[in-house]
């Protein structure tokens, strides 16, 4: 299978691009750091290229040019993310970091979300649509026939504010926002797309650890079934499955990877 990565370079993304470097794929990768993608050693069939999504004119060229590249692959995972963490922790001084800082509303944030995490995907879908429609393509199965998107906890949960006192994260609303708008896209296109023969859900992740303090991993856990965060191999299963044949009725659906979060 030939397998279309957006985003591979953070823990999460790690882990997935390790889960599916098998001698069965082939993975391309763009992110905006490319340098910190890794692939495992003994895997040779992966290229990395650099890519900020929010350059919509490079993102259209990339994918839909001339020579459409997105209609080379069989599958698009979509892992990027502005993430509470890479926005607190940028650029940030102490006094920023307060976690009453996120009710502030600065429309920078809340927009680079959803220009982020959400607009991205509706944009491939939609583009692909009108490629499809021009090439009289529509109705026949499209190579590219599975999509699979990473959404959050915050898609669905109540945040625990005592997670983020006095703690150096900040839990802004808009991640939460654009994760339950990226779940409910999937059920629209799922629907849209299902008679063409797309496939289209949503894996939902819990917290995955990554050299989070001890407080932070420990009020977690309180909130966990199985009591802790996640590590990089409890995520690394349902990519797979859910790219395989074994989920071929699979769609629509936002599959939750968390240990159990209590909502
Ligand atoms: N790590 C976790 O604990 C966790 C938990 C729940 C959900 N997730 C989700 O998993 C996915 C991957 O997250 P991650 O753990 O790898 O964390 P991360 O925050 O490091 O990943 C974000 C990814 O998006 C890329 N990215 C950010 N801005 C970009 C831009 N403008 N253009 C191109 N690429 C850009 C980053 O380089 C990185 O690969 C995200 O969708 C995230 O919301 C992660």
């Amino acid at each position: 299978m030939r397998i279309l990565i957006l985003g591979g370079s953070g823990t999460a993304g790690k882990a997935i691009v390790s889960s599916l470097a098998t001698s069965e794929n082939e993975l391309v990768v763009y992110d905006l750091n490319p340098e910190k993608v890794i692939f495992p050693k003994d895997f040779h069939r992966g290229s990395i290229f650099f890519l900020d999504v929010r350059d919509t004119d490079s993102f259209d060229n990339l994918f839909f040019s001339a020579a459409p590249v997105f209609s080379e692959f069989d599958a698009l995972i979509y892992n990027i993310a502005a993430t509470t963490e890479l926005l607190t922790l940028q650029d940030s001084s102490p006094e920023e970091m307060k976690f009453e800082k996120a009710v502030d509303f600065n429309p920078e944030i809340w927009n680079l979300m959803f220009d982020i995490n959400v607009s991205p995907v509706f944009r491939f879908i939609s583009k692909m649509y009108y490629y499809m429609d021009e090439n009289q393509d529509l109705g026949k199965t499209t190579r590219l026939n599975k999509i699979i998107v990473t959404s959050s906890i915050y898609g669905r949960a109540i945040p625990d504010f005592n997670l983020y006192r006095g703690s150096q994260y900040i839990s802004f609303p808009g991640y939460g926002a654009s994760k339950a708008a990226l779940e409910y896209l999937v059920r629209w296109a799922a629907s849209f797309f299902g008679p063409l023969g797309l496939r289209i859900n949503a894996i939902s992740l819990g917290g995955v650890f990554n050299k989070h303090d001890d407080r932070f991993e420990q009020i977690y856990g309180t909130r966990v079934c199985l009591s802790r965060m996640a590590r990089p191999t409890d995520i690394q299963g349902i990519y797979p499955f859910l790219l395989s044949s074994h989920a071929d009725f699979i769609t629509g659906q936002v599959i939750r990877v968390d240990g159990g979060y209590l909502p």
